[in-house]
């Protein structure tokens, strides 16, 4: 007897250990501090950082252990900055708060609140104000309140309409090294953005994945692509929200997928870290998010043209007969772009003498017929000695590596390969530098292919580093920064060399890469439903930061029908990047392969685009 009760007791504990072990709660509210704009909470299981940024954005942050040096790929501003973009509506601007020790329940912070575009800055008074049970504070935009008893954070209007609350008892929790935070799901929430996703526009009742993927030929409900961007919009009651959720690791989202209860997010390492954004607009809401993560440069304007592609225009007399031919059929078009076969043997940055035996004088032809040249640049740097890239990027110790300091090598077109270390300084240098091999011949463009790392198997080894800046990591949370890096890097070399806006095209990328980089879509099919899958994707992605998007005109698998062909021409026109490209072996695929009835189409429309240059390159400002 005595036997069975010992092991029903252990069997209890070990639940009790268990379950504990397992799910980590937050917590009950121990302790509070207020830093200028800043309040620090420790709760039961948990380190908590709330930090107004403006009176419209609110950062929340939390961690199981004592928080560590700031750092993002993403975000570029500091609390306070002030937007200098104009304001749509509503106040923009700084804000601080003066005061830090608490006494007693109240404290009065003198608020500091500068309007973007005024030319005199208004002070007005906020108030954190704490009881048994909350701690309250304020902008001039909205309110917070934090539950003590558990931890939870809500968010109001300044008139009390819940904007966003943590859902009751879940609020944030940690299973393993999985952080997740549960909000309510409110009556008739919808969900809109997170970038590259697929399905409708509004996501509610659907979960996704961030995890950038190569994925060839996708399916039009395929989850994930290329590319990750934490940030979508919530929709009821006629307000919205923008949450921002700042970790690379591999994150989801789950918009009431199959629950009635939450929404929520989650990332399978690192903190918890979001950014709340609250204003009367959708519109505002992705202005207050592209003023976090960074604005697109301005294109140069060939590149709002018509570009002209397909794998792969060679040898360079292939190339001359294209650029002919567009103009022999009064088809304007700025760009012209090559795919791999220019390279030798797919080596990077190098040139296959034979098939282009003269790169620069191909180029400065291109020029005087007015177009500029794009090329494709891939991340793996074949290992072969002799090979300048390779030799260069061993001695400058640029490439990825495992724990035990052996460079990372995977297959991918030209065989075996390193890659560099985007995250690292030197790793981004050395890049910069070998873009300049190319600019000095005068090609204008940059298009970033297979960075998400694409190998051939797909299966990156987690135990990759990353130099993450000086924040050294491994391959769960430097994946999904790594295309972002390396568009980052071919922008700013480009830009350097050059002197003058290049032209920057990535597949991967995480959130933030509309400062360096135009996105396209990958490699879709040439099928009906994906060119309506490709304009919900350009929505999306518009609808989170990234306004230079485009998706392969005419599909890139397969063969398209004389019809889809003519009205993807015809939507082209409207896309941001417009850009006609196909996969290796199929048929041929320029506007005047379909037929004379389809090139009139494709011209009349080729021309509409050029007609609203004007207007489409004032929008881009
Ligand atoms: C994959 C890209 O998605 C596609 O656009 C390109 O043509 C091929 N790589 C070959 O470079």
């Amino acid at each position: 007897m005595k036997k069975v009760l010992l092991s029903f007791v252990v069997a209890i504990y070990s639940i009790v250990v268990f379950a504990q072990d397992d799910i980590i709660l937050t917590g009950d509210v121990k302790k509070l501090a207020v830093h200028d704009s800043r309040l620090d909470i420790s709760t039961t299981h948990a380190f908590v950082r709330i930090q107004v940024y403006s009176a419209n954005v609110i950062r929340v942050r939390m961690s199981g252990q004592p928080f560590g040096d700031d750092f993002s790929y993403a975000v570029i501003v500091q609390p306070g900055d002030v937007d200098l973009s104009p304001a749509e509506t509503g106040a923009a601007g700084g804000f601080s708060i003066a005061g830090s020790e608490i006494t007693g329940n109240t404290i009065t912070m003198p608020v500091l609140s500068t309007r973007s575009g005024a030319t005199t800055s208004l002070t007005i008074a906020g108030t954190l104000t704490q009881s048994d049970q909350a701690i309250l504070f304020h902008t001039d935009s909205l309110k917070v309140r934090i539950t003590k008893r558990p931890f939870s954070i809500s968010f109001y209007t300044p008139d009390d309409r819940p904007i966003n609350e943590d859902e009751t008892g879940l609020a944030t929790s940690r299973i393993g090294t999985e952080v997740t935070t549960y909000k309510h799901l409110q009556q008739g929430e919808r969900f809109i953005g997170l970038g590259e996703k697929t399905g409708p526009l509004d996501r509610r009742g659907k979960a996704y994945t961030n995890w950038n993927s190569d994925v060839f030929g996708y399916s039009v409900t395929q989850d994930p692509l290329y590319s990750t961007i934490p940030f979508y919009i919530g929709i009821h009651h006629g307000l919205q929200y923008g949450i921002f959720f700042d970790n690379s690791a591999q994150s989801s989202f789950n918009f009431g997928a199959s629950n009635d209860r939450f929404s929520s997010f989650s990332a399978r390492g690192g903190e918890m870290n979001y950014y709340f954004i609250y204003h009367s607009s959708v519109k505002d809401i992705i202005r207050s998010y592209t003023w976090l993560t960074g604005r697109m440069k301005m294109p140069p304007l060939w590149s709002l043209g018509y570009q002209q592609n397909r794998y792969s225009y060679y040898p360079d007399t292939e190339v001359y007969r294209i650029a002919h031919t567009l103009r022999e059929k009064h088809l304007p078009a700025d760009g012209i772009t090559l795919d791999i076969h220019y390279m030798d043997h797919y080596k990077l940055f190098t040139w296959n003498k034979e098939r282009f035996p003269d790169p620069k004088g191909m180029i400065d032809s291109l020029g005087k017929m007015g177009f500029k040249l794009t090329l494709i640049v891939d991340p793996g740097i074949k290992v072969e000695k002799g090979y300048p890239a390779y030799e260069s990027g061993l001695q400058q110790n640029i490439f990825l590596k495992y724990p035990d300091g052996q460079p990372y090598t995977a297959e991918v077109w030209p065989g075996w390969c390193h890659f560099p270390d985007f995250t690292s300084g030197k790793g981004r240098a050395w890049w910069r530098q070998q873009v300049t091999g190319y600019t000095s011949l005068g090609v204008a463009g940059i298009w970033n292919d297979m960075n998400e790392i694409a190998t051939w198997g797909q299966a990156t080894p987690g135990n990759i580093l990353f130099d993450y800046d000086g924040h050294p990591t491994t391959h769960l949370r430097g994946h999904n920064v790594f295309g972002l890096e390396m568009a980052r890097s071919s922008y700013e070399g480009a830009r350097e060399a050059l002197q003058k806006r290049p032209f920057i095209l990535s597949r991967a990328g995480y959130a933030g890469l509309q400062r360096y980089t135009a996105l396209w879509t990958g490699d879709n099919r040439a099928e009906d439903d994906h060119m309506l899958a490709g304009v919900r994707l350009l929505t999306s992605l518009g609808l989170s930061g990234v306004a230079f998007s485009a998706m392969d005109v005419g599909g890139f698998t397969g063969n398209p029908t004389t019809g889809l062909y003519t009205r993807w021409m015809q939507l082209g026109a409207f896309i941001p990047y417009f850009r006609n490209h196909t996969q290796f072996n199929t048929k041929s695929a320029e506007p005047w392969s379909f037929g004379e009835e389809t090139l009139d189409i494709a011209r009349y429309y080729i021309n509409l685009r050029y007609r609203l240059l004007p207007y489409l390159y004032s929008t881009f400002h």
